[in-house]
């Protein structure tokens, strides 16, 4: 059988199953019902892509014809899986062509809101992808589409086409924010509305393990690879000036390939050959002018097409002097020499590329080091499909340095495009799909406010320390973005380009700490400590010895510092992580770390108020080398970290009115206020925190907090919850100053990194907070709700133990505070300056500031305030 991009199902019509519950597996996931597809909530048929004016579809018919020859399918906010079509009937021989997009315009645009030529993350990389559609029946795509609100499909050909059902069939699992363990809701609209974005990004970008197939087919005749965004081997790294050779065999279209390139997206040159596109084997959009058929098209950098910020090299297209036809086999090989790539096939000498300015323009960022060093990798262009097989590399000196049939699977792992192994969560659904160690620290937060999902977090600890170098000279660093595809077992090969970020390290010690706070799980944070202690010592070899601040040199400190050493957020944010790890080192009895860590936290403490506190700009300097600039993180990690005093914190905070540009705040003094500054959800997140934490463990006045906070909560993140064409249910990436999403069309509108509000609204405005780890002892304590405008608030919190349920109300100038917690748990009800008038309707004693909560036992206490 000769395979295409669509499969029948053999499944029962995947009609019958939709709304059916599947089995929950897990006991701590909610047993509301998980559609069985995602199926689009409005549709419209007309001649183009509309925003407005949409029907309610509740999996019903319609048609596609020559005058109505477009559907656009809303799922109504962020979905994820493999899309499938039920065809009804045809009146002939069809084709037609389907995107996926985050935000609407990208239904506009020839490539959808893609191309993603970052990397290649186990989906498709392609957001337009074309189906042939002969007989009726169930069609489904090969491939999983990470992240989408919106969907369009066009007909193509003339006639009629009748579909009786679209959708996904899930590759994430998304429950509706109301039935989740944990919830939030207050007076303020905008503010349930924001919590629930987070709580539905971390369930987008959460992907279980086996969820997200390998998009390479291991077949007996060799590697089945359909149009993607290549993926590059991990033992080629080090091998320069050599010829790779192979053989391919086009069943539609094209094939292509990479040598001297980087690993990940592998940037560097690409190359695609297209067939002669006899017997109408291209489908009739193909793009002739960039794709035109007996050719061969090169790109040097991410691919051949540009993606807003993500530009790569202008294409050359030569013809070629041969007939390339379809279901035959050849074979080609590309030498690299010290004047370009000399590419042939069957022997026979079909291109030349010239390496010239045309090449060297680029910025080798993410690739190899130069045009003639790297290693190669696989990938057709869009809608093409090929098989591969028989790879040899020879040095320029005849030693043949590397073979591979291509017909084994484990060559899945070395090009890392296996199956994912982990529960993990992505940076983003859509894109890059990496497993960011940095963006867990609020991905954590979020998740122990909402999903309850720990299966998420005991991946993350599975795949980080698995990631960890044994020795060499990152021994003890953990990979900072980890391709969900590769495998830990060739970690080796990918130090040092996916271990860049030192900051990303000292999150992941930030992250065990957190994690002991809120779960009190000593036993996993047991099973890894000697990975956490390797890890910690590979950190504190960075601690510079003359000015003991956290220095750097196995990397940069890129998110928290815009790439200085000697710095003041990283240096906080070690303070800050040491000080939890030394709480955890004391509960696993290991007192000489906890004394180390305490210790260096100590120093590091001193340094940053001695030598980056400047009182001549009133806040912290960015850093030793930038002493004149500051930044959100160097405001917001001393406050966290307990480091800033009162009157440091509020000179801090005053002094970011300067930051704020249009709606929100930009990262550093340093970064020019233009329309198309990006406005970082990530930096703001930490931000938001230590404003509540500044007003109540340092008492810095509600009058200078507020003003910031309500920019924050009421300005910026509404943006992504107000804006139907941007809308996703979820958080995002960035933002222009404009409020539109802050990459253009490539922004990851699903970003849990911008998710911080979900657990800054339950722990300070709702108020639910530990006293020790796992909730064992808590406090009910919301603060700034009258200075916030709030009149009341509710949610529920999550613990290790069961729910905390918490509700307050101002009622005739008082508040009224009702809460409930887990049995084998105890809490305190209180309210800053408050004194309790009431406990379950009766008055109380005089001077009375806190109630004691027995777990189980439900209580209503009233404040004067
Ligand atoms: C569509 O399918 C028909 C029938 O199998 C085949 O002849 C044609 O080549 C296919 N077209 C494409 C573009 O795959
Ligand atoms: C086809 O490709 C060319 C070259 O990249 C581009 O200029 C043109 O806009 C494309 N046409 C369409 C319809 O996308
Ligand atoms: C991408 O954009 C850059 C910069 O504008 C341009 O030089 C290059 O030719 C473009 N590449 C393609 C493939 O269009
Ligand atoms: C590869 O060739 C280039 C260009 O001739 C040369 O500059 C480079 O040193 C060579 N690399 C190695 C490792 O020999
Ligand atoms: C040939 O080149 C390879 C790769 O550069 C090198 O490892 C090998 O030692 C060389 N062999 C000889 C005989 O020079
Ligand atoms: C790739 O490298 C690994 C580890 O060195 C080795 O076991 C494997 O055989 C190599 N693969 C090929 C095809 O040479
Ligand atoms: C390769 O992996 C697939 C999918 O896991 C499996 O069905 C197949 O048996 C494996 N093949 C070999 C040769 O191990
Ligand atoms: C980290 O933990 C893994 C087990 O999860 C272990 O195999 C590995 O050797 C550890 N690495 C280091 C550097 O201790
Ligand atoms: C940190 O500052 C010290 C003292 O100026 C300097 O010696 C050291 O090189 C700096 N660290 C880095 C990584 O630049
Ligand atoms: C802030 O940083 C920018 C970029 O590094 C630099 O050009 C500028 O001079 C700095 N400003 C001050 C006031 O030091
Ligand atoms: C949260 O997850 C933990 C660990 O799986 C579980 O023990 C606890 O019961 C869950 N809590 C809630 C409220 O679902």
């Amino acid at each position: 059988m000769v395979p295409t991009a669509l499969s029948i199902l053999v499944v029962a019509p995947l009609l019958c199953s939709i709304g059916l519950a599947l089995p929950a597996s897990d006991s701590s996931v909610p047993t509301t019902p998980q559609p069985a597809a995602y199926i689009p909530t409005a549709f419209y048929v007309g001649t183009s892509p509309v925003l407005g004016g949409l029907t309610n579809y509740s999996g019903r018919s319609f048609s596609l014809t020559e005058t109505s020859p477009l559907v656009t399918l809303d799922y109504a906010a962020e979905v994820g899986g493999f899309p499938f079509f039920e065809v009804s009937s045809i009146s002939g021989p069809s084709q037609i062509e389907v995107k996926y997009t985050e935000a609407f315009d990208g239904l506009n645009q020839p490539f959808a809101d893609g191309p993603w030529t970052f990397s290649n993350g186990l989906a498709n990389t392609f957001r337009t992808e074309t189906f042939n559609i002969t007989e009726p029946g169930i069609y489904s795509s090969f491939f999983n589409q990470g992240g989408l609100r919106w969907q369009a499909v066009r007909l193509l050909t003339n006639g009629e086409i009748q579909f009786s059902a679209v959708g996904l069939r899930p590759s994430v699992e998304i429950y509706p924010v109301d039935s989740l363990p944990g919830s939030f809701s207050a007076s303020k609209q905008d503010y349930s509305g924001v919590w629930g974005l987070g709580a539905r990004t971390v369930q987008a970008a959460c992907v279980e393990a086996g969820s997200q197939p390998s998009t390479w087919e291991v077949t007996d005749q060799g590697m089945l690879i359909r149009g993607q965004q290549p993926a590059q081997s991990v033992n080629g790294t080090s091998f320069s000036n050599y010829t790779m050779s192979f053989s391919t065999k086009i069943l539609r279209g094209g094939t292509g390939w990479r040598v001297a390139a980087g690993l990940g997206g592998g940037y560097g040159p690409y190359f695609v050959l297209t067939s002669d596109y006899d017997n109408e084997s291209a489908f009739v959009n193909t793009n002739r002018t960039l794709m035109p058929p007996n050719s061969l098209i090169f790109g040097y950098g991410w691919s051949i097409v540009n993606q807003t910020t993500l530009t790569t090299g202008p294409t050359q297209t030569f013809a070629i002097p041969m007939r390339i036809s379809e279901d035959e086999w050849y074979e080609i090989s590309t030498e690299i020499s010290a004047s370009g790539f000399n590419v042939s096939v069957d022997g026979q000498p079909a291109a030349f590329i010239l390496i010239d300015e045309a090449i060297t323009w680029a910025t080798p960022v993410f690739g190899s080091s130069s045009p003639t060093a790297g290693t190669w990798g696989f990938g057709p262009f869009q809608d093409q499909i090929a098989y591969f097989r028989d790879v040899t590399v020879v040095a320029e000196n005849g030693t043949r340095l590397y073979t591979n049939d291509l017909m084994s699977n484990s060559t899945l792992d070395e090009y890392g495009i296996n199956t994912n192994k982990h529960s993990v969560c992505l940076d983003g659904p859509k894109r890059d799909r990496l497993i960011w160690t940095g963006d867990f620290a609020h991905t954590l937060r979020t998740v122990l406010a909402s999903t309850n999902r720990t299966d998420f977090i005991q991946g993350f600890f599975q795949n980080t320390f698995e990631w960890q170098l044994d020795a060499g000279p990152g021994a003890g660093l953990v990979a900072t973005d980890a391709p969900m595809g590769a495998s830990s077992a060739y970690k080796e090969g990918y130090f040092p380009s996916f271990y860049p970020f030192v900051d990303y390290q000292i999150f992941v010690l930030d992250v065990v700490g957190q994690y002991y706070w809120y779960s009190g799980d000593i036993a996993i944070l047991r099973d890894y400590w000697s990975n956490i202690t390797k890890l910690a010592a590979a950190v504190l070899a960075e601690v510079d010895p003359v000015t003991s601040l956290a220095g750097g040199g196995a990397g940069d400190f890129y998110f928290l510092a815009q790439g200085y050493f000697n710095a003041t957020a990283p240096s906080a944010l070690l303070h800050l992580s040491l000080q939890r790890l030394a709480g955890v080192a004391t509960a696993l009895n290991d007192s000489s770390a906890a004394a180390l860590y305490s210790s260096t936290a100590s120093n590091l403490s001193v340094a940053i108020n001695a030598r980056l506190w400047s009182d001549s700009i009133g806040t912290y300097s960015n850093a030793l080398l930038d002493p004149n600039n500051y930044t959100l993180a160097a405001a917001a990690f001393p406050i966290l970290a307990g480091i800033a005093n009162t009157s440091q914190a509020t000179s801090a905070i005053s002094k970011l009115s300067i930051l704020f540009h249009s709606i929100g705040y930009k990262d550093s003094s340093a970064v020019p206020s233009t329309n198309l500054t990006q406005l970082s959800p990530n930096i703001q997140g930490f931000l938001l925190e230590s404003l509540f934490v500044a007003h109540l463990n340092l008492d810095v006045a509600a009058d200078v907090v507020v003003p910031v906070i309500t920019n924050l909560l009421d300005v910026f993140w509404p943006k992504m919850l107000n804006q139907n064409q941007y809308y996703t249910g979820a958080t995002w990436e960035y933002l222009y100053p404009d409020g539109s999403p802050g990459i253009g069309l490539y922004t990851s509108l699903s970003h849990p990194w911008g998710s911080a509000p979900t657990y800054v609204l339950s722990s300070y405005v709702l108020g639910v907070r530990p006293l020790e780890p796992g909730y064992k002892t808590w406090v009910f304590e919301p603060v700034l709700m009258l200075e916030l405008g709030l009149q009341w608030a509710e949610g529920r919190v999550p613990t290790p133990y069961g729910t905390i349920e918490a509700r307050w109300e101002i009622a005739d100038g008082n508040v009224r505070m009702t809460v409930k917690g887990p049995s084998g748990t105890s809490g305190v009800c209180r309210l800053r300056g408050g004194k309790a008038r009431e406990v379950n309707k009766r008055d109380a004693d005089d001077d009375v500031h806190e109630v004691v909560v027995i777990g189980g036992e439900r209580i209503t206490v009233v404040f004067d305030t």
